[in-house]
């Protein structure tokens, strides 16, 4: 049984709007996500394994905001850590309107040199993760006929990622998933939309192992901040693809016309020069 929905009879706290989680809060563009839903008015509900980073995120959102801030921490790579994180959220009665299904990593480097524990906890976060949480959160929001889900993908959702062969293969299943959600729930009130970034801003590079790479300090990447007030925007319109950036829009166009075989050779030597 997932968390209580909002009744005439018994509202959880707060009456109104129910609150908004975001996976990934602790740094990058989880915690502008957070920074702009707060912004839009709603209270928030933090998780990610770094406490201390939630809690000067949550004290940042009160005096920014006024919202209200909670600090849940979770390490979603562990087997149940979706699932004490939802039953924590029933335990304290939290409705959750707003599901920002954010954390993730990548691992830069050819897929057999690659630890086969850093491999399965990409799975489990990136893409285990975000349907144990979707699927535990939304039967409250489909009964209260109103609900978002905000699933964080990636350009590299588009085409398969040699170099980064697991990454690009789990954003490929969210922007999958979201698609398919979406038009499952369409007439619910619920909608669920895929960010789509590309490279930006934040500790990503560093978690992935890409270095100290020139190609990537010269890549004109936006700020976590830009990407995350495209994102709310797209959420709360209830987007179903959304793309960031122009010239982000225009290479997933683009690749509908290229031959897949020509993509899979320009991935490969875009991830060797950035490595
Ligand atoms: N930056 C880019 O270029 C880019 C491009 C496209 C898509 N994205 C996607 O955007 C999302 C956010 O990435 P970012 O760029 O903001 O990277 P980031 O700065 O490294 O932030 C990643 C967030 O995920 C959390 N996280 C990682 N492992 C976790 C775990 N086991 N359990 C719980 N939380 C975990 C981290 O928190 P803790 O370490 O505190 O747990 C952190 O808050 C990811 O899904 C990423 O794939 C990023």
């Amino acid at each position: 049984m997932g968390p209580t929905p909002p009744s005439a009879e018994a509202l959880p706290t707060p009456p109104e709007r129910g609150w908004a989680l975001v996976t990934g809060a602790s740094a990058g563009i989880g915690w502008e996500l957070a920074r702009c839903l707060a912004a839009e008015g709603w209270d928030l509900i933090l998780t990610a394994r770094r406490r201390e980073r939630l809690v000067e995120l949550s004290e940042q959102i009160r005096n920014e905001a006024g919202c209200d801030a909670l600090v849940v921490p979770c390490d979603l790579s562990t087997p149940d850590g979706a699932a004490r994180l939802a039953r924590e959220l029933e335990e304290r009665s939290l409705w959750v309107e707003i599901l920002v299904n954010n954390a993730g990593f990548g691992h830069h480097g050819r897929f057999w040199t690659m630890e086969l524990d850093r491999g399965l906890d990409m799975i489990q976060v990136n893409v285990t993760a975000v349907t144990e949480l979707a699927h535990r959160l939304l039967p409250p929001m489909v009964e209260a006929k109103r609900g978002r889900i905000l699933n964080v993908a990636s350009t590299a959702a588009f085409q398969p990622g040699p170099n980064m062969a697991v990454y690009y293969a789990s954003k490929a299943y969210v922007l999958s998933f979201s698609e398919a959600l979406r038009e499952e729930l369409r007439g619910t009130g619920v909608t669920v939309t895929a960010l789509c970034p590309g490279p930006t801003r934040s500790e990503f590079g560093q978690q992935a192992g890409f270095g100290d790479s020139v190609f990537l300090d010269k890549l004109p990447r936006p700020s976590s901040r830009t990407v995350a007030e495209y994102g709310v925007r797209a959420l709360l319109r209830g987007k179903g693809v959304a793309v960031e950036g122009l010239l982000n829009r225009m290479h997933v166009f683009a690749l509908r016309f290229l031959p897949r075989g020509l993509v899979l050779r320009l991935v490969r030597r875009f991830q060797e020069v950035r490595g």
